[in-house]
């Protein structure tokens, strides 16, 4: 059989043509490998990007990234462990709230998250801004955690999809991230390596989200309920709503505060509305409970009684994360120049643009241009208003927390114009879009 080679596959892929099993493979293992450069991965994944892939390669490209690395096994915590994963938003805290509550319920959670990708924020990041709190932990620990505190949350580095790895920060710095077979290779090899029976995904939709309608967050809902299908892994999609950021904190270090929170029983509606429904499939899923409205007041009584909270703690502390700032959230770093903005009118809040509001924090400092950049934690935006508030004028929208005098006065002005207000009452915007399974 003729040799293939790196230069024929984007050659093919460029000129819309189908890439073989034996194509894809051989890319992903030189790309994990090293042997093909990044310049060269950057050309094949942009001619992906733009010309897309048939159902049949983005399975064939899904898989071989679950095989570039170990393939965990979890049978050995002797029960369903069920998964979650988002496809990205903006002000995103749902993992850091969620999890610790689904695991107060005796159900396990082992979990490997992202960093920041494009305008969206990252789990990793947001537990990196907790002093000490170790992602980067050995296979065998992380398992070790599970069986411990019912409860592991870590990020990418073990040899889990290494070649996920390599290309999620690659399509972050080349500007490839809104693609259905990239967004859905790079969650499900990650859910099919780490050793999930079962798996519950947050589709995003909006502006804040890498799908903008519904239309396409179906689209790309279906790709993975078919990849979990052929994987042997129960998949459920909940399309939620992402045209406003989620909650009212945008930053790492103030979404960590805004989640505990929340666990503390101070949730904002929205989220509110995401964690109970995520979170009442996955009992589901985990067997423990059929009935999604009785699951949801499973999930609020933990809430209530503190077990959620309580067993963030747990997480944190057994991860070396130091648990006094999130017993006292006021002793995280604080952005040098904190400052609000005030409406100049008297109305109700029409649109704030999520994608812009992502784009204005990165701007700040919470996010990469390049790969290898590292990010300011402190940084982001609170807002006081969510979509349908009235607000009177001169009343505050917003603060701001940047750490450059001058990036501050940008954000200010940016941030003025992408919050729409009209005089007229606006509806709340619905949170639970769809449920595809
Ligand atoms: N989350 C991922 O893990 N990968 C993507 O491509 C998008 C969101």
């Amino acid at each position: 059989m003729r040799k293939v080679n790196i230069l024929e596959i984007i050659e093919k892929k460029r000129d819309k043509q189908e890439l073989s099993k034996e194509e894809i493979e051989y890319f992903i293992t030189g790309y994990t490998s090293g042997e093909i450069a990044d310049y060269q991965a950057s050309a094949l994944i942009m001619a992906i990007y733009l010309n897309g892939m048939t159902k049949q390669e983005t399975t064939n490209l899904t898989i071989a990234m679950a095989h570039s690395g170990e393939m965990l096994d979890l049978s050995v915590l002797n029960e369903v462990i069920v998964d979650k994963h988002s496809t990205g938003g903006v002000g995103d805290k749902v993992s850091l709230i969620l999890l610790p509550l689904v695991a107060s319920l005796g159900i396990p959670v082992a979990k490997m998250s992202g960093r920041g990708l494009g305008f969206t924020g990252g789990t990793v990041d947001k537990l990196e801004s907790i002093p000490g709190y170790q992602t980067g932990i050995n296979i065998h620990n992380f398992v070790e955690n599970v069986e411990k505190v019912g409860i592991s949350m870590i990020s990418q580095t073990l040899n889990l999809a290494p070649a996920d790895k390599k290309i999620y920060s690659l399509r972050d710095s080349i500007s490839c991230v809104e693609s259905i077979p990239l967004i859905a290779s790079s969650i499900m090899s990650k859910k099919i390596a780490s050793g999930a029976q079962k798996i519950v995904l947050d589709v995003t939709c909006g502006s804040g989200a890498f799908m903008h309608s519904q239309e396409r967050a179906e689209e790309l809902a279906k790709e993975m309920i078919e990849i979990g299908r052929l994987a042997d892994k129960e998949t459920v999609c909940v399309l939620t709503n992402m045209d406003e950021p989620l909650g009212y904190a945008v930053g790492n270090t103030l979404e960590v505060i805004e989640a505990i929170e929340c666990l503390k029983g101070n949730m904002p509606e929205d989220v509110k509305e995401v964690v109970l429904e995520l979170g009442a499939y996955m009992v589901k899923l985990a067997g423990k409970g059929n009935d999604i409205e009785a699951n949801k007041l499973q999930l609020l009584e933990n809430i209530q009684n503190g077990k959620g909270y309580q067993k963030f703690i747990q997480l944190v502390e057994n991860q070396d994360g130091d648990s006094s700032y999130i017993k006292d959230t006021s002793r995280f770093e604080k952005a040098q120049y904190i400052e609000k903005i005030y409406s100049n009118q008297t109305g109700y809040i029409k649109r704030m643009d999520a994608k812009e509001i992502g784009k204005i924090v990165c701007d700040l400092g919470a996010g990469r241009i390049r790969k290898e950049d590292s990010i300011d934690n402190a940084v982001g935006i609170v807002l006081h208003k969510k979509v349908s508030n009235k607000v009177d004028k001169q009343e505050a929208l917003a603060t701001i927390y940047a750490n450059s005098k001058e990036k501050l006065e940008e954000a200010k002005k940016r941030l003025l114009e992408v919050i729409q207000i009209d005089e007229n009452v606006v509806s709340k915007p619905k949170m639970i879009l769809e449920i595809m399974q």
